[in-house]
């Protein structure tokens, strides 16, 4: 029977009959394929392998095309991207880099920690500042929206300080100032930031700089900041990878030897055209030992930023 109707709708689509009729054979197909997958291997044999395995993808083009155009996140990707979060947030070297970042902020700020963090799915660099009695407020952005409802359940119990938005880092820091309403805990709405650290999964673009720029010059800091970022090291389109060559003067290195450089100056000028004076803390090329799962290249680049004091 599914043979039969498979024929059918091939024949519909070759002769180019009716939509209404295609769609109707179409339907007929799929709805005989689903009670087929329900039956016993033996008797699922009895179609051709050809035609099950045809069906079965134009099956599921179809589910990818009515999910797309309701706007509905494929359920598989959903959980594999969340699930890439959760395995990278317990990368060994992540750790390292976490305890790093808020040693360096309690040695360099001296007023009450406020931090812009991605906060992923498992908050580990939030409960650690919390638990440093320093920080006030964090303040946590989630582009995702299924990463971000997932993280949701996540928060850290004792959570007045958190605030925790679905936006992207492009947005926030788009935000007009009357706008910047975070938390309804928080009297004060216009929160600046003396610790941001933008630990993002892909790789370096020219955007990310538009969003420290816009940082910067939106009045979203304070006048000491600590700021770090985090990219994945390597996957850059053409366009970053021609940025930093026309960013270094040894255009002729390969990317793998002139991509700290190239990033850490773009950030300086931005930096320095905010009328910021910026101190290089430090640059980690880390990578987790061979073996595990997830062991991309990453790179921290981790600044300190003071304004004004430009000769
Ligand atoms: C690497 S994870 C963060 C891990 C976390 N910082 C930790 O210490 O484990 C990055 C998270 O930021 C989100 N993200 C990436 N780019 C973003 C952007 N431009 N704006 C907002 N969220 C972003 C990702 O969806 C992901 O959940």
């Amino acid at each position: 029977m599914l043979e039969e109707a498979y024929l059918t709708y091939k024949n519909i689509v070759r002769r180019k009959h009716s939509i209404s009729e295609l769609r109707e054979a179409r339907n007929r197909m799929f709805e005989l394929y689903l009670q087929l997958q329900k039956s016993p291997l033996s008797v699922r044999r009895k179609v051709p392998y050809n035609i099950r395995r045809h069906i079965g993808k134009l099956l599921s083009n179809h589910k990818g095309r009515e999910r797309r155009a309701n706007n509905i996140p494929s359920p598989i990707k959903t959980n594999r991207k969340i699930s890439d979060v959760v395995t990278l947030s317990y990368r060994l070297r992540k750790f390292q880099v976490r305890k790093f970042i808020i040693r360096k902020a309690i040695e360099m700020l001296e007023s009450p920690i406020k931090a812009l963090t991605l906060p992923g799915t498992e908050w580990l660099f939030e409960r650690d500042l919390l638990l440093t009695e320093r920080c006030e407020k964090i303040v946590g952005i989630e582009c995702d929206k299924n990463l971000y409802k997932f993280s949701q359940f996540n928060l850290p119990f004792k959570n007045s300080n958190i605030a925790f938005l679905n936006k992207t880092d492009e947005e926030f820091f788009s935000t007009p100032k009357g706008e910047r309403k975070y938390s309804t805990i928080w009297p004060d709405t216009e929160v600046k930031f003396n610790l941001i650290w933008l630990d993002y999964m892909g790789p370096f673009t020219k955007n990310r700089l538009t969003v420290f720029e816009k940082a910067l010059q939106n009045d979203f800091v304070e006048d000491k900041i600590l700021f770090g970022v985090t990219f994945l090291k390597g996957r850059e389109n053409i366009y970053t990878q021609n940025l930093y060559k026309e960013t270094v003067s040894d255009k002729d290195e390969p990317i793998n030897k002139l991509r700290s450089k190239a990033i850490t100056t773009l950030y300086l000028d931005i930096a320095k055209k905010c009328g910021y004076r910026t101190k290089v803390l430090d640059i980690v090329e880390y990578k987790e030992p061979s073996g595990g799962a997830h062991t991309a290249p990453m790179i921290l680049i981790l600044l300190f930023l003071q304004k004004g004091g430009i000769e």
